[in-house]
């Protein structure tokens, strides 16, 4: 272990919540006068994990093998939800140097100097939104920029890890938001996503909610693109949908995860919203803004899911067309309610439907890309493509868009959509 560690690497895994928590902690190690490197030859190496699967939770373990190869012992900070819900389990039987949870990670350099003095560096603790007082100024934006507002979750789905590791659902006060939003225009942002576990749940003591924090951003002189995510069923308020009608910089995508297409199986997974009721929340949102591409996240097997439940979700996303959508088998997760519930999946029967599911959601997906064709829409553009004067872009519906151009990274450009397929899109600009 290095003493007086230069250089740092920071590896997220899991949801955009941990990509923004891993470009937070780079700022923080990169204000402490260290540079970052590649993983493999870093003197520190934070590692900012996922629970939510046990594929995810495992990968922790493999990596942290793999850092190891060669002799070589870099620092190894585990951070992010595997920290919160494994703590001093991942130092026994990994014996890594640092371990902290999402809500403490601001006080990362001060356990990595801990950890140096050969001292215990475990901090898991979750003060209520502490950390965002204490970090840098963001540095290097790029053109689409996270921006977290809201964290943690209070709905106890029965499968769901994250309100253990992310604790109850906090609002970031409106002001503090704001700022934010602006000093990152200022940086160069053009669109932010909002992020939360729960961002629709966003409220500040004046009873405002996620709307009247669109409504604030869309002010923002510069900001040219609003999109939030992930959002629950149950707090899309009327408020939420008209602004989809209204707010001109709000996008036409929505991500709503549903689970599942049966209401027995939503009641099974404590999800507090049917079939139908989800089904008349889109139908509003699809009146509010009827180009709204709309997008969603699916377990299959779930304990107790019958062939007839299955064939419920299928059903489903055939009556509502998603343009784009993540389906996932279930997961059994330590100290869950559903993962002693009987009746649990056989995984061939998982895969099984997992594949007609994904079948069913690819059509989807190219089928509204094809959609797209011929119209014209902005794009804005993220990155260079592999070909000389190709550019990558987004469209408003969130698909990808290549096309060539001598637009910069940061322009929004008009382009005609000409052809489309099952993952991208080119465009040609107008
Ligand atoms: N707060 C969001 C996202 C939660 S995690 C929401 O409620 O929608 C992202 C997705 O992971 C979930 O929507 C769900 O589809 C999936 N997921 C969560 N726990 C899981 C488990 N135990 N097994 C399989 N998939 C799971
Ligand atoms: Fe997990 Fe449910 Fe909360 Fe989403 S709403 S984070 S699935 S418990
Ligand atoms: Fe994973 Fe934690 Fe996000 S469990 S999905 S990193 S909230």
């Amino acid at each position: 272990m290095s003493p007086n560690p230069k250089t740092y690497a920071v590896k997220s895994f899991g949801c955009q919540m941990n990509v923004y928590d891993g470009d937070r902690m780079a700022e923080l190690l990169a204000a402490q006068g260290m540079t970052a490197a590649d993983a493999n030859e870093a003197d520190v190496v934070v590692l900012n994990t996922c629970h939510i699967r046990e594929k995810a939770t495992e990968k922790v373990y493999s990596d942290i093998g793999r850092l190891r190869k060669d002799g070589r012992k870099p620092m190894i900070a585990v951070a992010g939800c595997v920290a919160q819900a494994e703590g001093e389990e991942i130092v026994r039987r990994a014996k890594v140097d640092v371990v902290v949870g999402p809500q403490a990670y601001h006080n990362l350099p001060d356990l990595l100097a801990k950890a140096a003095r050969g001292e215990a560096a475990l901090d898991t603790d979750m003060p209520v939104l502490s950390k965002f007082g204490h970090l840098p100024a963001r540095r290097r934006v790029p053109p689409s920029a996270f921006l977290t507002v809201q964290e943690g979750c209070d709905k106890f789905c029965t499968y769901c890890v994250v309100p253990y590791t992310r604790g109850a659902e906090v609002s970031r006060a409106f002001a503090a938001i704001v700022d934010e939003a602006e000093a990152l225009v200022d940086a160069g942002a053009k669109e932010l996503t909002l992020l939360g576990q729960n961002v629709n749940a966003w409220e500040d003591g004046d009873g405002r909610g996620l709307d009247s924090l669109i409504r604030a951003l869309d002010r923002i002189p510069g900001l040219q693109r609003i999109r939030y995510t992930t959002s629950h069923p149950n707090d899309m308020t009327e408020g939420l949908i008209d602004a989809h009608r209204d707010v001109g910089k709000l996008m036409p995508y929505l991500h709503l995860p549903v689970q599942s297409g049966s209401s027995r199986i939503l009641k099974a997974m404590n999800r507090s919203h049917t079939r139908d009721s989800y089904l008349r929340v889109l139908d509003k949102v699809r009146e509010a803004r009827p180009d709204i591409a709309l997008s969603g996240d699916f377990i299959v097997g779930f304990p107790g899911e019958t062939e007839a439940d299955f064939a419920e979700t299928l059903s489903l996303v055939d009556e509502i067309g998603y343009a784009q959508a993540y389906s996932f088998k279930y997961s059994p997760r330590p100290g869950t309610p559903a993962a002693t519930m009987p009746d649990q999946i056989a995984p061939e029967v998982m895969d099984e439907r997992l594949q007609r599911l994904q079948a069913a959601l690819n059509r989807d997906q190219e089928a509204f890309n094809l959609a797209t064709v011929g119209k014209r829409c902005s794009v804005l553009i993220e990155r260079k493509g592999k070909l000389p004067g190709q550019m990558l872009g987004k469209s408003p519906w969130l698909q990808s868009v290549h096309l060539m151009t001598e637009a910069a990274i940061g322009d929004v450009v008009e382009v005609e959509v000409v052809s489309g397929g099952p993952n991208s899109l080119a465009g040609a600009a107008s």
